[in-house]
């Protein structure tokens, strides 16, 4: 019998996922991406992978950065999307981010709270390890992730959203260490209901990973600006890694 899938492995390959998430903010993205090759001083044709890459936002706007890219994901339908972008220095392939992907990278990317989806510790750590072997010698690798702390404290319970014609129904809870996002709307006479479930790992949590890893962090900010990072007020928790 085939194993049930898990809801990452559905929810981002369906068209309402892209629906919902709609009005990403693509300026934000780039003035972050903007900040980190500042930041990182990446020599261009520099080798890049974007780790949980969706349909390519940051892998393009990079690639016009003289920058080679790697785009991976789980979803086939983002990757098909993305694979239209595709040059001699931008590429995308279908990958599970759990297994080593067999190229090394100067820099290792996962952008956009594209972690901390597993339920077993075990498959976050194994993720955490395949990045660190997917980096060249003195490679780097930048993890985007939410501030569970901030979340968590200010956590809408309940919102409603129209959005393409489709009544999205958003109801958010703590649960078991995860913080689960259930989204229920009909379309076309079918109810659906899906569920995000993202662990609300902390630094703490994180440096356990990393350590075990071998890996160490070099600096941690807190927004897409490059601010310090604070426990109780930033909006994201974005670490940056060497090769220990
Ligand atoms: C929140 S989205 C972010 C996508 C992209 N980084 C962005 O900023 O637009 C998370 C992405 O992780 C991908 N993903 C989920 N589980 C994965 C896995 N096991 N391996 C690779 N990608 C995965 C999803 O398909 C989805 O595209």
């Amino acid at each position: 019998m085939q194993a049930k899938k898990q809801w990452f492995e559905n929810w981002f390959d369906t068209k309402y996922y892209h629906i919902l998430y709609q009005h990403r903010n693509d300026d934000e993205a780039h003035f972050f991406m903007n900040n980190l090759v500042d930041y990182l001083k990446i020599p261009e044709n520099s080798e890049i992978l974007d780790l949980a890459c969706g349909k390519g936002r940051h892998s393009v706007f990079l690639n016009q950065k003289a920058l080679d890219i790697t785009g991976l994901d789980l979803s086939a339908q983002s990757i098909a999307h993305a694979k239209q972008f595709e040059n001699k220095s931008l590429h995308f392939d279908v990958h599970d981010m759990r297994e080593v992907y067999p190229k090394k990278f100067d820099y290792v990317f996962n952008l956009f709270t594209s972690f901390g989806y597993f339920e077993d510790d075990a498959e976050n750590l194994k993720t955490i390890q395949a990045m660190k072997a997917m980096l060249k010698q003195r490679g780097v690798l930048v993890i985007d992730f939410l501030n569970a702390t901030k979340v968590i404290n200010n956590l809408v319970l309940s919102e409603k959203k129209e959005l393409n014609g489709i009544y999205f129904s958003i109801n958010r809870e703590v649960e078991n260490g995860f913080i689960v996002k259930n989204i229920q709307f009909e379309d076309e006479g079918e109810f659906y209901h899906f569920q995000e479930r993202v662990k609300a790992l902390n630094l703490s949590d994180f440096k356990v990973f990393f350590e075990k890893a071998g890996l160490r962090l070099k600096e941690t900010f807190g927004n897409f600006a490059l601010e310090a990072y604070n426990k109780e007020s930033s909006d994201r928790l974005i670490m940056i890694l060497e090769t220990a």
